[in-house]
């Protein structure tokens, strides 16, 4: 069955006592009665990962990390394994976030290393991608999704899609305050469920969680999730501030 997600990701922000003092908030707004189909998450830095994961024991708030590498260990400076992940007690993991794809090179073929090596230790995906404003301009938007889309997870046995939640992302609308109108955000998700349903069947797609990213707030959150297709958002600035998150997850 499908379900409905909010992820809230800090990317580079929250220092311990920061996270610590969100995580409280978080705790004490997220009341019992909030519909169980209805997912939690949040994703700190690497260095936060494994307080954040007892602060948030025994609560309905799941942890993320933001990255990870493909390969199982080794002389990878700076890198995090799976296996590094799950051992902190973290079983999803976000990639392909279009800041990896822009100021670290990953591509897709990396991308689609990077999520082979997740599922088989196990790991939920939270996959993103996204047109840049150019593809968009120049009518290229959903032949570009359809590229990411395919290149990545297309190669992937029909059984792995348990674990993989798909996040649309415009990048056009990361971080800049201008959001995709309810109407392009369907537009997509629709299309996107599509393509999943036309190489995997149309029950499958039919389960896949597909989020929407990029500027969402309290205030336009509801719009953007009465779409039919949309499940729910990845959420960067707002997810930085208790009050707005909490907003957001009510619009679910
Ligand atoms: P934003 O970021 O909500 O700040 O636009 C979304 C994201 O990058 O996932």
């Amino acid at each position: 069955m499908r379900k409905q997600m909010v992820a809230g990701n800090w990317k580079m922000n929250n220092n311990v006592v920061e996270s610590e003092l969100l995580i409280s908030k978080l705790l004490e707004k997220f009341p019992e009665s909030i519909n169980s189909n209805k997912r939690i998450v949040v994703t700190p830095s690497f260095v936060n990962l494994i307080p954040v994961v007892s602060w948030v024991k025994n609560s309905r708030i799941e942890v993320a990390a933001q990255n990870m590498h493909f390969a199982k260990n080794g002389a990878f400076t700076g890198e995090i394994s799976a296996d590094m992940l799950k051992n902190a007690g973290v079983n999803i993991v976000i990639l392909g976030h279009s800041e990896r794809r822009t100021y670290f090179n990953e591509t897709d073929e990396l991308l689609a290393k990077k999520v082979m090596t997740a599922l088989e230790n196990n790991m939920e995906v939270i996959f993103c991608f996204g047109e840049l404003l150019d593809d968009r301009k120049s009518g290229n938007h959903f032949k570009v999704v359809e590229n990411q889309l395919s290149k990545a997870l297309f190669e992937l046995e029909a059984l792995a899609w348990k674990n993989i939640i798909l996040a649309y992302e415009p990048v056009w609308a990361i971080g800049t305050g201008e959001t995709a109108s309810p109407e392009q955000a369907q537009e997509m998700h629709a299309f996107i469920r599509q393509l999943v349903a036309k190489k995997y069947g149309a029950d499958l797609a039919n389960d896949v969680t597909i989020l929407y990213g990029g500027s969402v707030k309290g205030s336009n959150a509801q719009e953007l999730f009465s779409n039919p297709d949309v499940d729910g958002g990845l959420i960067g600035g707002a997810a930085l501030n208790a009050a707005e998150f909490e907003a957001i997850i009510k619009a679910v």
